[in-house]
């Protein structure tokens, strides 16, 4: 497969759901199930998703406006943050309490809408930090040093495979201080995929990244779903997320308000009124194609 393939109008997903769209609809295989998780900080609900179900094999997009409960929402599902209350199950198995190192076994792996790259280790170390199957950590394991150098290895090829992916290979002995941030980001996701995940959370993986990368990271999310996976990701620009979600989910407020196809939640009033709550100098003609703002003075 070559990546021009997939920088081409991708395929998309469809009949994800079951019965009339709305939010929290069932899905027809859901990959992780969310209900009544709630959590608060101080007097501010954060997060209170009534219920929320994630297909899968598909890139589901999650939006709403900046303070939405979008990253917090992530934090809770990858066991980063403990909610007030809620159940959360994985296929079918709940993630309830467990550490975010657990829930990485499990096949649920996220990155930060702030790159975690380690800038002082090398680009390789990255990779192998993000590998679960350090045996040398074990003490049977580091009984027998040959087991542990072999394991050594074979992460150390899994990495170099998933670097060249995505062209990071000539870096492999850079510090990752010294990469751009849109190739820290790239680093980001190649890290996440040591842990051979079934569902890839990524927090804004498009902020910041620089024009020339964004279109590989996009095709690089595409091939995830091609290689089987499951994605979820938050971003805030539409076209984007037009063009390469199966499935969009609006969050206004803590809470799921608005789901369906892009083109259909693009048109949902709510979804409207949520941006406009917030984002009063995106172009929202853009986001519907059919909707022209009310003029806002734009003095400089
Ligand atoms: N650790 C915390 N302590 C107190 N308040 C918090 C904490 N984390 C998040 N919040 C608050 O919870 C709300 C939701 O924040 P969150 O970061 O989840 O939003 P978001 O949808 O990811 O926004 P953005 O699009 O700007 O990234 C915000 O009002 C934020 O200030
Ligand atoms: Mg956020």
């Amino acid at each position: 497969m070559s990546s021009n393939e997939s920088s081409s109008t991708p395929v998309k997903s469809t009949g994800l759901h079951v019965g009339a769209i709305k939010p929290g609809v069932a899905k027809k295989d859901p990959i992780l199930v969310a209900d009544g998780v709630h959590r608060q900080f101080g007097g501010l609900v954060a997060v209170d998703v009534e219920h929320v179900e994630i297909p899968r094999n598909a890139i589901t997009a999650l939006i709403g406006p900046n303070g939405a409960g979008k990253t917090t929402f992530f934090n809770l599902l990858t066991g980063f943050d403990q909610p007030d209350r809620g159940a959360w199950s994985f296929n079918g198995n709940s993630l309830a309490k467990l550490s975010a190192f657990k829930v990485a076994r499990r096949g649920l792996i996220r990155t930060f809408q702030l790159t975690k790259a380690l800038g002082l280790l090398t680009v390789m170390d990255n990779m192998k930090l993000g590998s679960t199957e350090q045996t040398g950590e074990k003490l049977s394991a580091s009984l027998f040093p040959f087991l542990w150098k072999k394991k050594e290895i074979e992460i150390e090829a899994k990495a170099l495979e998933i670097l060249t992916r995505f062209k990071l290979d000539t870096k492999r002995d850079d510090f990752a201080a010294s990469l751009s941030g849109g190739q820290r980001k790239l680093l980001e996701m190649a890290r996440a995929l040591m842990t051979n995940p079934e569902l890839v959370m990524l927090d804004e993986p498009m902020a910041g990244v620089n024009p020339a990368l964004t279109q590989s990271l996009l095709d690089h999310i595409l091939n995830l779903k091609k290689d089987g996976m499951t994605v979820l990701f938050v971003e805030h620009d539409m076209q984007m997320v037009r063009h390469i979600a199966d499935w969009v989910i609006v969050m206004a407020e803590g809470k799921v308000v608005a789901e369906g196809s892009p083109d259909e939640v693009m048109k949902n009033t709510a979804v409207i009124d949520a941006y406009l709550g917030s984002h009063q100098d995106i172009d929202l003609g853009a986001v519907t194609g059919r909707i022209t703002l009310p003029k806002i003075s734009k003095e400089k």
